[in-house]
């Protein structure tokens, strides 16, 4: 998985660098980055689990870079520790550099988001796209647990997200809540955020999720279907018109998926480097 670890300095090995401060062994911070809240709490990397409360603060407006860092180095300093921190950002995140912003400041666009935090906070930083974090925490602890072949998480919030997994790797940055559906793209259609503001019945919006979901099992053929964002939690309100081949899960680590995920990769990038 081409995620690459921003180091501002030398990188303890895990268990050291949690065993030396605050956080226990096999804790990695994982932050959460998204439109509204930035939202942080220690993981237990072997469980998938919190360690401790989720701590958030608001998004700055504007999201500008230097504000979104001094707020990540809050979140940090709430929990201590001096290991690596794992991060995510809702775009295409490509060793560490934004490469879209889709519903961000366009300022982040070729912004190096991992050495950005690693300076600010002064502890090596492992980010990633906040669909793939999410996908990454459901495969490993939640509806995509054990699960081979091909399997495709897609988040239903502001935006649309998508993770896509094979045998249980990751392959990132596939944006596919870009794609066209009924001469829109999917996300301006389909999203959670769509639902709301144009106040469609369950059954008028999920017609339109299940067109989308339609559209990436022709493209894709996947084996499992995994939904996320927080919608995932009223899922009994949708799945019933949702007629695609694959089954379709709910996601099951809810709001602590992305900081799961997050952790989950930056420890998976500690491990992994030389
Ligand atoms: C962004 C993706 C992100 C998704 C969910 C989209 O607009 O392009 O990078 O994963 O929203 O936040």
């Amino acid at each position: 998985m081409p995620i690459a670890a921003h180091r501002p300095m030398r990188a303890n090995t895990l268990r050291e660098s949690c065993d030396s401060r605050g956080l226990g062994v096999n804790q990695v911070l994982g932050i959460d980055i998204g439109g509204t809240g930035i939202k942080g709490a220690p993981v237990d990397v072997e469980k998938g689990t919190l360690t401790a409360d989720r701590y958030r603060l608001l998004t700055p407006k504007p999201a500008l870079p230097a504000a979104v860092a001094d707020v990540v180095a809050e979140v940090v300093a709430k929990f201590g520790g001096d290991g690596p921190v794992g991060a995510t950002f809702p775009a295409v995140i490509r060793a560490g550099v934004a490469e879209t912003a889709a519903n961000v400041d366009k300022s982040w666009i070729g912004e190096d988001v991992a050495k950005r935090f690693g300076t600010a906070v002064g502890r090596p930083f492992v980010v990633l796209n906040d669909a793939d974090a999410a996908g990454l925490a459901e495969m490993r602890f939640g509806a995509g647990r054990n699960k081979q072949g091909v399997v495709m998480m897609v988040t239903l919030g502001t935006g649309i997200g998508s993770a896509l997994f094979l045998n249980g790797v990751l392959v990132p940055n596939t944006e596919l809540g870009h794609l066209e559906l009924g001469g829109k793209e999917a996300e301006k259609r389909a999203s959670e955020i769509v639902r709301e503001e144009k106040h469609l019945s369950w059954k008028k919006w999920g017609a339109r999720v299940d067109a989308y979901l339609r559209y990436l099992e022709l493209l894709f053929s996947p084996d499992l279907f995994v939904i996320g964002g927080g919608i995932s939690k009223k899922a009994t309100k949708f799945f019933g018109y949702l007629k695609t081949r694959a089954p379709i899960v709910p996601a099951q680590l809810l709001n602590e998926a992305g900081i799961v995920g997050a952790a989950v990769a930056a420890m998976e990038a500690q491990r992994s480097s030389p």
